[in-house]
């Protein structure tokens, strides 16, 4: 395996101005094209919930699924850092089984960090896993994981009141040692106040062009996701038009007797066809 980005190779990105890129990915073959591409970080999100299981919410997504399909983006990915996002369920058991949880992403799946959305009670699982000697992703502004906290999937921080939390949760987080920050859903005004506040990066999703980096869920990136479109995220390809073309092509093939050709089929020479009777 070649080596892969360290989180002193993200911060010394941001010491030097260079923007930083992160996408999602949930197996191996998207997160080989994405690492064939030289992005920095490989997020392993529990937004795998939504665009590849089908589920409503990310909090069903359990630690046990995370791994599987950490174990598998592994495989695929040399170049960036692979972060394994960490599920509700890895914090109901308590800070030594967070720890433990934290642990398993490095140890089982490979993960090279984790990420951790912002909760009441988060700075001592981030520090304590910190301290264990696993880099720490916090992730402020829109945490779905709480969404019932935090008034729904909307932009969060955008009055005074709520920018100076969000501001004061990525300067807690920075000071309990996590090497980056994912700022979700919030003001582009407020995500260049925190970004220019704090010494490590901040990932933007829906905040905006000052961040030091951008992450979008890959599914959004290629139209492979088609139930529910947020306003910050760029469709680039559309795979699920080209499945679709793919996919009748061959329906309609078959009928035809089109597919298979010879070229994909196989053959016995004639005198061992005849020597079998039927
Ligand atoms: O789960 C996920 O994909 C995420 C990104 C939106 C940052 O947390």
């Amino acid at each position: 395996m070649s080596k892969r980005l360290n989180p002193q190779d993200i911060l010394d990105k941001k010491a030097r101005g260079q923007k930083i890129t992160m996408l999602t990915a949930y197996d191996f073959p998207l997160a080989s094209f994405i690492d064939q591409c030289g992005i920095d970080m490989v997020l392993v999100g529990d937004s795998l919930a939504n665009v590849v299981l089908g589920l409503e919410s990310t909090r069903e997504v359990t630690m046990e699924i995370m791994l599987h399909h950490a174990k598998s983006v592994n495989r695929g990915v040399k170049h960036a850092l692979l972060v394994g996002d960490m599920p509700y369920d890895a914090f109901q058991g308590g800070l030594n089984h967070a720890v433990f949880s934290a642990k398993r992403f490095v140890k089982e799946a490979g993960c090279d960090a984790v990420k951790l959305e912002w909760f009441d009670g988060c700075l001592t699982m981030a520090e304590a896993i910190v301290k264990s000697g696993i880099p720490v992703m916090g992730h402020v502004g829109l945490t779905p994981q709480t969404v019932d906290k935090i008034g729904g999937f909307k932009v969060q921080g955008k009055d005074a009141q709520g920018a100076i939390k969000i501001m004061t949760q990525a300067k807690s987080l920075a000071e309990r040692g996590c090497f980056s920050l994912v700022l979700e859903c919030i003001p582009a005004e407020i995500a260049k106040l925190v970004t220019s506040s704090l010494a490590i990066p901040t990932i933007g999703i829906g905040a905006g062009v000052h961040c030091d980096g951008q992450v979008l869920v890959t599914h959004d990136l290629l139209g492979l996701f088609e139930r529910f479109r947020p306003k910050f995220a760029k469709q680039y390809v559309d795979l699920g038009q080209a499945i679709r073309k793919g996919v009748k092509q061959f329906r309609s093939d078959v009928s035809a007797k089109k597919f298979p050709a010879k070229t994909h089929s196989f053959s016995i020479t004639v005198e061992e066809l005849a020597k079998i009777k039927i």
